[in-house]
C-alpha cells in the first residue's frame, strides 16, 4: 500500500470572532504559507493492529491504544475508525508535521485534525465528504476550545476565504464561500503572548451572562460589519475593509477580549501604512491582522518586529483553492 498525505493550511478570523459563537456571521480566510501535513503509511512489518502516531515536533511518537481518550491527535484518528466502522484497522504509521504555530490562533489545532481525518480516510480507502470531514474536526475542535463555533474546522477544511454562520439545533451551519473580487493583502502578526481561546471565550460568556442587552448589542453591531465587509469582498471594494476592521476592534474592545499589547501592535501597524488593524481569533494574545498594500507589507512586518511581534506573515487574499 503506498504511503498517503493530506495536508491543510492555517487560517485567520477576519471579521467577526467571538459575535460567531452567539449566532452572528463571521469571515475567515486560510493562510496557505503555513501548513499541517500527515502522512499514513501501511507497516507489515507491524503485529496487525498496531497504529503508531508519530508528531515529532511535540516529542510525540506512541502507539494509539497508549494515548488518552481525550487527546486530541488520538481522537482525530478514532474519529475516522469510528465513522468508517472500523474495528481492526491495518497496522500503520500516522506522521503528523506542521510549520503553524501552535496556540497562536492560526488554527493550528483544526488543520491537524482536517490532515489527519482526509490522509487516514483515504489510506482507508474510503475518502469523507468536506462536510464530513468538516464535522468531524468540529469535534475535536471541542477538546481545544470548549465551546467552538465551527468556523475554524470550515475555513480549514475548505481552504477557501468563508462565510460562515452557526446555525445552532442540529441545523447544519451556513457556509459560504467567498467570492473575492480583488485580491487583497494581509500582514499576520503574532504578539508572543499565549492566550487560549478556551479563556476568552469563556470571559466573554460571563460577561454577556451579566449584561445580555449590552452584549447582544456589541454582537449585533459586528454582525452589521461582517455583512458590510462580505459585501465589499464581493465588489471588490477593498479601500472599504480598512474602517470595518478598525471598528471591529473596538467592538472588541468592549468585549474585553483586547490588550495593551495588541492595542499597542495594532498602532505600530496603523502608523506602519496598514489602513485598518485587527485583533484576530480569541483575542488578549495570540494575533492581530492588518490590512496593507502589497508594496507596503515589508514595512508594516519589519515596524511589528521591531515592536516585538514574534512572527510575522504576508499573505495575499484570492479565491484560489488550495485544498492540498
Ligand atoms: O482563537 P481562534 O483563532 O481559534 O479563534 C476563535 C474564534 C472565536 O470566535 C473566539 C471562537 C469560535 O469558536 O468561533
Amino acid at each position: 500500500m503506498p504511503a498517503i498525505s493530506a495536508s491543510a493550511p492555517g487560517k485567520a478570523i477576519l471579521f467577526g470572532e467571538h459575535a460567531v459563537v452567539y449566532g452572528q456571521p463571521a469571515i475567515a480566510v486560510p493562510v496557505t504559507q503555513v501548513r499541517a501535513k500527515v502522512i499514513v503509511q501501511a507497516r507489515p512489518d507491524f503485529p496487525a493492529g498496531r497504529v503508531l502516531l508519530q508528531a515529532p515536533e511535540i516529542g510525540l511518537e506512541d502507539i494509539l491504544a497508549n494515548l488518552p481518550s481525550d487527546d486530541p491527535l488520538a481522537s482525530g484518528v478514532k474519529s475516522v475508525f469510528d465513522e468508517l466502522g472500523i474495528t481492526q484497522p491495518p497496522a500503520m504509521t500516522i506522521r503528523i508535521t506542521s510549520t503553524i504555530p501552535v496556540a497562536s490562533g492560526l488554527g493550528s489545532g483544526a488543520a491537524v485534525s482536517v490532515a489527519i481525518i482526509r490522509a487516514l480516510a483515504e489510506f482507508l480507502g474510503r475518502p469523507l465528504t468536506d462536510v464530513r470531514v468538516s464535522a468531524l474536526a468540529y469535534e475535536i475542535e471541542k477538546i481545544h476550545h470548549g465551546t467552538p463555533s465551527g468556523i475554524d474546522n470550515t475555513v480549514v477544511t475548505y481552504a477557501v476565504p468563508v462565510f460562515f454562520r452557526k446555525t445552532g439545533g442540529g441545523e447544519p451551519d451556513h457556509v459560504e464561500t467567498l467570492k473575492v473580487s480583488k485580491p487583497f493583502t494581509l500582514v499576520v502578526c503574532d504578539s508572543g503572548i499565549p492566550s487560549p481561546t478556551i479563556t476568552t471565550v469563556s470571559d466573554v460568556r460571563q460577561a454577556w451572562q451579566d449584561d445580555q442587552q449590552h452584549f447582544n448589542s456589541l454582537f449585533e453591531s459586528v454582525g452589521l460589519i461582517v455583512e458590510q465587509a462580505k459585501r465589499a469582498i464581493e465588489a471588490g471594494k477593498i479601500d472599504r475593509l480598512g474602517p470595518l476592521m478598525d471598528h471591529n476592534q473596538q467592538l472588541l474592545a468592549e468585549m474585553h477580549v483586547s490588550s495593551d499589547e495588541l492595542e499597542r501592535l495594532i498602532q505600530v501597524a496603523r502608523q506602519a501604512g496598514a489602513s485598518g488593524a485587527k485583533l484576530s481569533g480569541g483575542g488578549r494574545g495570540g494575533n492581530i491582522i492588518a490590512l496593507v498594500e502589497p508594496e507596503s507589507a515589508e514595512r508594516v512586518s519589519l515596524a511589528l518586529s521591531s515592536a516585538g511581534a514574534v512572527n510575522t506573515i504576508v499573505t495575499e487574499i484570492n479565491s484560489q483553492f488550495a485544498k492540498n
